[in-house]
């Protein structure tokens, strides 16, 4: 994220990271089981989620995507291991081409995918349980809220946007009531400028028995 806390620009720009931190995403991605990131991401930037820069293997890549907005040809599911995260809404019919191509579909919730449900499914149905979110701020912040987030990794890069998508962007956190806090694990200084903060999160957090 920007030093404003934005993950993209007004206009969607958001190449923000620098070599190494790209590594250490790499990194990431070799030691979780499953890469996950938001619908608008896909359909934004349509990244691949595969190990690349670093050995080792890529995860299981996967999209949360209530209602079918990502095509089966976006790039996620053009090898092995893509899963769509969606809805009970839909009939096999509609998820037909994605079974076609090979994804694997976990329905969870109505309406909207019930976050809490489907982490569960993923790891009675695919083993899952080293779960990497990429993003972006709507997906982050739904997780953060359901209390299912562990850690926070994030990388402050020298820019500012002022405006533009948050790297948690939802109905938001009072600070009072109800607050999100974090302890902070540890920090790396990256290329220079660039400073990666890896913080735990103490609230809001799920019993680990659910
Ligand atoms: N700089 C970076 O590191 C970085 C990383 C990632 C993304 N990005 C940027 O972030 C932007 C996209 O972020 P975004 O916040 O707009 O979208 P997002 O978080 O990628 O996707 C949000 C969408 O996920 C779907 N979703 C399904 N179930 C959900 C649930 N239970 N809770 C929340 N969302 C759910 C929703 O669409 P449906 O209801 O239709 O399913 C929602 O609109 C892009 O511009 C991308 O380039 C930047």
């Amino acid at each position: 994220m920007t030093i404003d806390g934005r993950i993209a620009s007004r206009t969607g720009y958001s190449r923000l990271s620098c070599d190494e931190d790209f590594d250490l995403q790499h990194e990431l991605r070799a030691w979780s089981d499953i890469v996950i990131v938001g619908s608008n991401t896909v359909l934004v930037d349509d990244p691949k989620l595969t190990v690349r820069r670093v050995p080792g293997k890529s995860p299981l890549r996967g999209v949360v995507d209530s209602r079918l907005k990502v095509p089966p040809s976006a790039k996620l599911f053009s090898i092995p291991g893509g899963v769509l995260v969606t809805t009970e809404d839909h009939d096999d019919a509609r998820l037909e081409p994605y079974i076609e191509v090979g994804v694997t579909v976990i329905r969870a919730g109505k309406g909207v995918v019930d976050l809490v449900k489907a982490w569960k499914l993923l790891y009675e149905e695919l083993g899952v349980s080293k779960v990497m979110v990429e993003g972006g701020g709507h997906l982050n912040y739904a997780l953060l809220d359901k209390g299912l987030v562990d850690e926070v990794w994030v990388t402050v890069s020298p820019f500012v946007f002022g405006a533009g998508v948050s790297v948690f962007d939802g109905e938001g956190f009072d600070g009072l009531e109800r607050k999100a806090s974090f302890r902070l694990k540890g920090l790396k200084v990256l290329c220079g400028s660039w400073v990666n903060l890896r913080y735990e999160v103490l609230t809001p957090r799920l019993p680990l028995d659910i």
